[in-house]
């Protein structure tokens, strides 16, 4: 069996009798040919996802791609299965109707609750693609030439984000972005003339797509509930921990383009956490034993060490993890700093003991 995704624009804005209309009838017919999956409505993007024998997909796509009400047709990611990630098949726009909501086949995937994706919980890269669409649905996937013109560096950024959230940034290449945005690869280039550029200006868009939304959590709970929300957004989204994890080591290295803009935008995320802390102070949130610059430090070495660890323990939580180390953290605060014993142990003892292979009593 086959799974495709793909994207498009609609032609011209659409009434919800519009879209109701094409739910029944493509409803109707991938039910007679065995398709599952679901085409997802925002604003004037799509997300479609078509499920079922290989050429019946084959052939529905190449009639789907034809419709005059859709066009920028791309498909983004394609995959043989040998299960369904979708039970049947539903389509999902927003509407202010209420009684669209009675159509059978009718998903409303955009309001907010816990996994409003049929078929469980079961990953699969569809479902990863239709998550991110739920999530930024009006990021400009494939809007050239319709409505208002798209900056088109924005637009290839969308595409960016498709790529790397369906191959990782590892392969991911001009090529293949190029292809999901609808552009030659020449054209790619007169905005972003090498991966590099292109891949700093995605770090950017995605993460502050992910973040600002909570920036209010800042000054209205405090730092520390600031960085759990992100934590439990980029745990959401590990593409993007991903991507970000592989611009560290870019950014420490002088040579690299992108690496003094990195380095930028890490130390702004830094104050803004140092300037969140000194307004808990300020409120009474933390207590004043606790020095905003040295909490920073605390808190990020907690919040980076945490997110490198995820990348590469299987099954880590890391929003337990989190929880659990930061609201130990807070408690420290509230006493005054005084060094550990522990680090008064003569270096020279220490060398030794490290020679010994017994150390922890085992070998
Ligand atoms: C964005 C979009 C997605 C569509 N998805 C499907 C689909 O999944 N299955 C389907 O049968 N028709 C779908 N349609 C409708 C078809 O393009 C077509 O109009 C309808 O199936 C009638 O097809 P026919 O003229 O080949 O009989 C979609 C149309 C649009 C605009």
């Amino acid at each position: 069996m086959l799974s495709l995704v793909y994207v498009s624009t609609m032609a011209r804005p659409v009434t919800d009798e519009e879209l109701a209309e094409i739910l029944v009838i493509a409803r109707e017919k991938n039910l007679q040919l065995g398709i599952t999956g679901i085409l997802a409505h925002q604003g004037s993007n799509c997300l479609g996802i078509i499920e079922g024998d290989d050429d019946v997909v084959r052939e529905r796509f190449a009639g789907i791609r034809q419709d005059p009400r859709h066009i920028n047709v791309r498909e983004v990611a394609v995959d043989h299965i040998s299960a369904r990630a979708f039970p049947e098949w539903s389509m999902a726009f927003q509407s202010a109707d209420p009684l669209i909501k009675d159509i059978p086949g009718f998903l409303d995937l955009f309001t907010d609750h816990p996994d409003p994706v049929p078929g469980g919980g079961s990953t699969s890269r569809a479902k990863a693609l239709l998550e991110w669409f739920r999530k930024h649905p009006l990021a400009p996937l494939t809007d050239q030439g319709v409505g208002d013109a798209i900056e088109p560096r924005l637009h290839i950024i969308s595409a960016a984000i498709m790529v790397l959230h369906d191959v990782g940034v590892e392969r991911a290449d001009m090529d293949q972005i190029a292809d999901t945005a609808g552009i030659s690869v020449d054209a790619l280039r007169q905005h972003f003339p090498t991966r590099q550029s292109l891949l700093t200006a995605t770090v950017d868009r995605w993460s502050s797509t992910l973040s600002r939304p909570l920036l209010p959590i800042a000054e209205q709970y405090g730092a520390v509930a600031y960085l759990h929300a992100l934590i439990v957004a980029y745990s959401e989204e590990p593409a993007l921990m991903r991507l970000l994890a592989s611009t560290l080591a870019a950014s420490s290295d002088p040579a690299n383009e992108g690496a003094e803009y990195y380095r930028t935008l890490y130390l702004r995320f830094r104050q803004t956490i140092r300037t969140a802390l000194e307004h808990d102070i300020r409120t009474g949130r933390e207590p004043n034993t606790m020095e905003p610059a040295r909490a920073t430090e605390q808190l990020l070495a907690l919040y980076d060490g945490l997110r490198v660890q995820a990348l590469l323990v299987p099954g880590f939580d890391i929003i337990e993890a989190f929880d659990r180390a930061a609201s130990r953290m807070r408690r420290g605060w509230s006493e005054d700093y005084r060094r550990t014993d522990l680090f008064e142990i003569p270096l020279d003892r220490t060398r030794e003991h490290t020679a010994r292979p017994d150390l922890f009593g085992s070998q």
